[in-house]
């Protein structure tokens, strides 16, 4: 259980994947609208502790506490001695340290990493420090960023990468696969939006292969998924199996065959109250032009509102097929901005009538001639 604090503060690098997805996971997580610098770096100061939660992100490449940062290359290693002599680092006698560094985003002009690790490791050893670059007990890691011009440093919270296994887990390495199956980072940031506690069950009404449901095992977190095509049901039942090397219990998950349109009904029948809601509905590239698949996903949406459990505040995110080219398109709640077959302020009323508000959008490019937004929202 995590607990609220003062203050914690931490320097996160995001992996560079969808770098508006990387904020507003941040965001979530942390429980704190964090400072940005450039693309990939962000400062938060929250008073929640979000430490453990950060190991549930799909987009973090790094986690800093406590930090240093400069923009002054001509004072650095002056900078750095001084708060390695602070103590910053809680020197516990017969510990082991490594200094890392990565350049990012282009690394900073005359600066060179290797140099300034040399030197902090110097610092570091007369500070009583055995140095260790195999299986040291902490990480001085320093970053330097290109595009924000500065240098941080710091104690590496995370320094097994959260999206490390992301490579074993893609759809392709299932027993069942088809090209629909929704990327395993892109379900494990739509469920960081939506889940509130571990207790809560998310439903998928449209599971298809399960790429939702299975992440949601990683996660510990009960799930139940809803196909009308029983080969999905079936494929998800095996996909979630074969999770079991990872010893999860798979009580947790459930899938049924039905029709999403009659969500609430069908969990009703099976006495399960939901308290979130990912989806990916089918698309293609006019999938909002065709009215039955528009009219499927308002149903869905106007539906599933009404689910036992689905209460005020309860989060869904679902993914609807945009024109292509829509990089910049993230967080436009305020404007019009053309999605293709529906601007945003449609989209928004739409949602509106079936009783959620828009939170958040963020453009998902898939292929030159598809893409996808990914819509947040919470119950009204
Ligand atoms: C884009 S796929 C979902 C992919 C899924 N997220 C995955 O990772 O494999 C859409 C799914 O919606 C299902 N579907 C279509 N109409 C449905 C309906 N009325 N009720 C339930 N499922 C439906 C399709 O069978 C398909 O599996």
């Amino acid at each position: 259980m995590r607990s609220f604090a003062e203050h914690v503060q931490a320097i996160l690098v995001g992996s560079g994947w969808h770098p508006s997805l990387f904020r507003s996971e941040m965001e979530i997580l942390c429980r704190k609208r964090p400072f940005r610098f450039g693309t990939r770096v962000m400062l938060v100061d929250s008073n929640y502790d979000f430490f453990e939660d950060l190991n549930r992100s799909a987009t973090l490449d790094e986690c800093l506490s406590p930090f240093g940062l400069t923009t002054d290359i001509s004072s650095l290693e002056d900078v750095i001695e001084g708060w390695i002599n602070e103590n910053n680092l809680k020197l516990i006698k017969g510990k082991s340290i490594a200094v890392r560094w990565v350049r990012i985003e282009g690394g900073i002009n005359g600066l060179n990493g290797q140099k300034l690790a040399k030197f902090c490791g110097k610092i570091l050893k007369n500070n009583g420090w055995k140095i260790d670059l195999e299986s040291p007990d902490v990480e001085l890691m320093i970053i330097i960023d290109g595009i924000s011009e500065h240098i941080f440093w710091g104690k590496r919270i995370i320094s097994k990468h959260p999206r490390d296994g992301w490579v074993q887990r893609v759809a392709t390495e299932r027993p069942f696969f088809k090209p629909i199956s929704l990327d395993p980072r892109l379900a494990r940031v739509a469920l960081n939006f939506v889940i509130r506690n571990s207790e809560t069950i998310i439903c998928d009404p449209m599971c298809g292969t399960g790429g939702v449901l299975l992440e949601g095992a990683l996660l510990n977190q009960p799930m139940v998924g809803i196909d009308l095509d029983i080969e999905m049901v079936k494929g998800s039942k095996e996909n979630l199996e074969w999770l079991e090397q990872h010893n999860l219990d798979l009580k947790l998950q459930n899938v049924y065959h039905g029709n999403a349109v009659n969500v609430n009904e069908l969990l009703e029948n099976k006495n399960i109250r939901i308290g979130g809601v990912v989806f990916d509905p089918p698309y293609g590239k006019n999938a909002w032009k065709s009215e039955k698949r528009k009219d499927l996903f308002l149903d869905v949406l106007k539906n599933i509102r009404k689910a036992n459990g689905i209460l005020f505040g309860a989060g869904l995110v679902c993914f609807l097929p945009i024109k292509p080219g829509l990089h910049g398109v993230n967080e436009p709640i305020n404007g019009e901005i053309d999605l293709g077959d529906y601007s945003t302020t449609q989209l928004k009323l739409e949602f509106n009538k079936m009783g959620w508000e828009i939170m958040g959008m963020h453009a998902i490019p898939i292929h030159g001639s598809l893409a996808r937004m990914l819509v947040y929202a919470n119950a009204i």
